[in-house]
Formats: C-alpha cells, sequence, structure tokens
C-alpha cells in the first residue's frame, strides 16, 4: 500500500471504494483483452459495466453469451444474472463511473502508422463525462507517450486536474489467448501512472484481481516495456526463421537444432520457425514502436529488419508448395491446395492477420484452387485479386485429404489427427513441425 502519496479526500474516497469493492468500473471495448478483464473484476465483487461500440456484442453479452473462447457463457450468464456485469452501448453512464478501462483496438493505417482513432474515440467519450474522483487507466498497446502527450490534454480540458480531480495511468494487457496456464490473474501487471498518485491507485486496483502488480516510474516506461516484449517475440521468431531457412540450405533439420539448444539452462529460450506471425499483437506493436523512434530522428534497423524477415516467410512457404508440387511434376497453377489451420496460433479462433491469409491469397494469385479446414473457424472472409470470397471449412475426412493436390500445415490445432493428415495426403508442406515422425518421407516437405 502506497499510502505515503495517498492524501487528498478524493483519493481517499476512490481508494475505499477500491478496497471494498464498490467502486464502479467500466471496461471500453470488449474484445479479446476487455471481456476477460471485465468478468475478472466481476468475479471479483465489483459493479462493472462494459461498453462497447458493437451492438451484437453488448447483446450476447447481456443475454449471458460469450463470444471469446477463454470467457465461458455459464459465467457470463451468472455474472450478468447476479448484476455483477452489464454491457451497454450508452456512453453517458460514464458519468456513474470510478474506474474507466480503455481496451480498444490499437491498428496501424495504411502506411503501417499507428492508428489511435479508436483510443482518442474512446478518450472523447470519457472527457464527455469526466467527473472528480475517477481513475482512467489505458490498456491498449499503443507507442510511449500516449498516456501524458494525448490522453491527459484532453482530460486537462475539461478544468479538471490530474491529481486533484483524477486519476491516469498505463497498464499493459498481456494476455494470452488460448494459455491454459497463464490468466489474466496470474499474469504479473505492469502500472505507470502519469503521477505517482496515480499509480499508487492503479496499484492497489489490479492488487484486487491479480496476484502480482509491478508499478513502474511513468506510464511511459509501461508503454514502452510492453513495446519491448513483442519486439522482443518478433525479433527472434524473426532469426529463428532466418536459421529455419539456412538450415534447409544446409540440409539440417531446425527443429532438431532448437531442441538441442534449448538444454542450456541458461542464455538461450526456444522459439519456432513457423508461416509467418499473426494475430493483433507481434505483426504490429514493433511498428509502434519504430515509428516513435524515427520522430526522433533514430533509425531502428533491428526491428524493422525482423519485421521484413517475418513478413517474407508466407512468400517462402510458397516457394516450399511450388517445390513440392514439383517433385510430383506438378504446377502450382490448377492445383487444389488445402490449408491445414488458419488461426495465428493453436487452438484459438483468432484469425486477425493470420499467415494463413497471405498464403492463401498468394496460393490464389498463382492459379491455385485454395480451401481450408480449421475446427476453430468455420467461416473465413478472404480478400484476394481485389475480390471478397467467403470461405467455408472443410470437414477433414479421408475424401477431402485425398483430393488436395497439396496440404499445408499452418496450424497445429490439438484437435487435427496428425496420422490420418500423413496417411491420407499425397503431398504435405509442414510449417510447424506436426509430422516429426514423418521427416524421412518423400510426401513430407519440412520448413
Ligand atoms: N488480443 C490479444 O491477444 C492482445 C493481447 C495483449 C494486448 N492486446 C491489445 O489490447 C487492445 C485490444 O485488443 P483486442 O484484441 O481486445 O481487440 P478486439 O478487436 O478484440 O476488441 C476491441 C473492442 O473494442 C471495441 N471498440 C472499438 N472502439 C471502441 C470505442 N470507441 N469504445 C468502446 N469500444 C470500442 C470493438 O468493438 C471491440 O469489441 C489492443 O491495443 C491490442 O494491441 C491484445
Amino acid at each position: 500500500m502506497h499510502s505515503s502519496t495517498l492524501h487528498s479526500d478524493v483519493q481517499v474516497a476512490l481508494l475505499n471504494k477500491i478496497h471494498n469493492r464498490t467502486a464502479q468500473v467500466f471496461v471500453l471495448g470488449l474484445g479479446y483483452v476487455g471481456l476477460p478483464l471485465a468478468a475478472q473484476f466481476a468475479k471479483s465483487g465489483f459493479p462493472v459495466t462494459g461498453l462497447d461500440i458493437d451492438e451484437a456484442k453488448v447483446a450476447r453479452l447481456n443475454s449471458g453469451t460469450s463470444y471469446i473462447q477463454d470467457v465461458d457463457s455459464r459465467e457470463i450468464r451468472q455474472l450478468v444474472e447476479d448484476r455483477h456485469l452489464l454491457a451497454s452501448g450508452d456512453f453517458t453512464r460514464l458519468a456513474s463511473a470510478d474506474v474507466v478501462i480503455i481496451c480498444v483496438p490499437t491498428p496501424l493505417d495504411k502506411s503501417k502508422k499507428p492508428d489511435i482513432s479508436y483510443i482518442v474515440s474512446a478518450a472523447e467519450h470519457i472527457q464527455a463525462s469526466l467527473c472528480p474522483g475517477q481513475l482512467i487507466v489505458l490498456e491498449s498497446t499503443t507507442y510511449p507517450g500516449t498516456t501524458d502527450e494525448v490522453l491527459l490534454p484532453m482530460f486537462e480540458e475539461t478544468g479538471l486536474r490530474l491529481d486533484r480531480d483524477f486519476f491516469l495511468a498505463f497498464s499493459p494487457e498481456r494476455v494470452d489467448p488460448g494459455n491454459p496456464t497463464y490468466r489474466t490473474e496470474n499474469i504479473p501487471k505492469l502500472v505507470g501512472g502519469v503521477s505517482q498518485e496515480s499509480t499508487a491507485l492503479a496499484v492497489e486496483l489490479y492488487s484486487t484481481v491479480v496476484t502480482r502488480v509491478h508499478p513502474v516510474s511513468s506510464a511511459r516506461a509501461a508503454e514502452t516495456a510492453k513495446l519491448l516484449e513483442n519486439t522482443f517475440r518478433s525479433v527472434n521468431i524473426a532469426l529463428v526463421n532466418e536459421m529455419a531457412q539456412l538450415c534447409r540450405i544446409l540440409n539440417i533439420d531446425v527443429w532438431e537444432v532448437v531442441e538441442a539448444a534449448g538444454t542450456k539452462p541458461f542464455g538461450f529460450m526456444k522459439f519456432y520457425p513457423g508461416p509467418g506471425i499473426g494475430g493483433h499483437c507481434i505483426p504490429l506493436d514493433p511498428y509502434y514502436l519504430s515509428w516513435k523512434a524515427r520522430l526522433h530522428g533514430y533509425e531502428p534497423r533491428f526491428i524493422e529488419l525482423a519485421e521484413e524477415v517475418n513478413t517474407r516467410m508466407p512468400d517462402y512457404v510458397v516457394d516450399l508448395v511450388v517445390e513440392a508440387l514439383n517433385s510430383q511434376h506438378k504446377c502450382v497453377n490448377g492445383a487444389d491446395v488445402l490449408i491445414l489451420g488458419v488461426a495465428y496460433k493453436p487452438d484459438i479462433d483468432d484469425y486477425r492477420e493470420s499467415p494463413a491469409l497471405k498464403l492463401m491469397q498468394k496460393l490464389h494469385r498463382r492459379g491455385a484452387r485454395v480451401r481450408y479446414s480449421d475446427p476453430h473457424v468455420p467461416v473465413l472472409p478472404l480478400l484476394a485479386d481485389g475480390k471478397s470470397y467467403i470461405l467455408q471449412s472443410q470437414t477433414l475426412d479421408e475424401q477431402t485429404l485425398a483430393a488436395a493436390d497439396c496440404a499445408v500445415i499452418v496450424t497445429d490445432h490439438r484437435a487435427f489427427e496428425w496420422h490420418a493428415i500423413a496417411r491420407h495426403c499425397r503431398l504435405l508442406v509442414d510449417t510447424r513441425n506436426a509430422l516429426a515422425t514423418y521427416r524421412d518421407d518423400s510426401h513430407v516437405f519440412h520448413l
């Protein structure tokens, strides 16, 4: 408890509400990040209101249905019935908030620059209802400086003052969808306030719902720590993707090499090669950092090189498909190619930025007839050659597998039956080492 920095009546009142769990918690944006977080606060006894611009999501939550795989519908139904959780599209309700947490998307624009328009739009709603005694926390991943350079001036424009009237902090979201071990409650939470008082209040808030909170000296440090985490992943994935390409030239099994290096108990961390990076974080977040770096005249060469290597991986996989088809005297034009798994990682339904999409677009452009099978993604919208397609997941039976000229393993979902796949497919490209035991088999091409 940081009582030395807590003095004003406003602070003490909010602190009391946090401690006795009467603080009205509002979560803006009920997606992969916001919904689990809202549920976690509601389960801990706080009255929670989730605000979203997507009316369909609001309606589904209020009817007790979850649309996020990691969040159980039974749990949502119970929380809604017990009036611990309410979803709404009415932003004027913010006037009754004690705590507001922003979990809206942070995409890139067409020229790969940060697009913080969703944050700004959420902040405009907060600004319109800002009241004394509120704590606002930004959780969306963003470039260093967003909280104190963009949000703080917007809130101070109201005439209310930081620390006297309201408090503001950044706390990055680290949730890992599909991870059964690390969930919202046991992932350590970083907190960096725009002021010491803000940090102290945000630490008290998150301490009620997560097992460990790690305060840092500023919002900028917390924003940068999140970008370092994801840039670290991007760079290491790029390194191992480069190793995969080199190992293939040298006729060495990269997967064996990674496992071997991984036996070193210190100074090495295993990363695996793959068909490219996907999801709402790793392909995007490093651009937030490099954009900010360039604004200050610094060329972040390492970060950009990693992006370049990872972005090229779908092309490398297309080359492998061409090589595999060639080995059977076939060409990619007219070939029936079956993509196995389109989600960006195993056992989840999220296909945002998935390398499968890029791979399918590139194969389509070369004249292949592309189909896919993914038990988690029944329908897939695909934009290829300027046209929109709606594809349906194929049932993975013997007939479907045998009909493909080449199948490409993109996502190693647990639900896939690898032996049946290896047995019935005439030709396979395995980008995930799912068929490690078929390494010497001439109909399986490995990354
Ligand atoms: N998905 C992840 O695994 C993950 C992990 C860590 C951090 N993040 C970060 O968290 C943030 C949110 O990501 P996500 O995956 O939850 O996105 P998402 O698209 O799943 O959810 C965002 C939600 O915000 C809503 N929204 C948009 N504008 C709004 C507004 N003005 N007011 C209220 N709601 C609004 C959308 O309708 C949507 O439901 C991003 O910054 C992302 O980088 C995501």
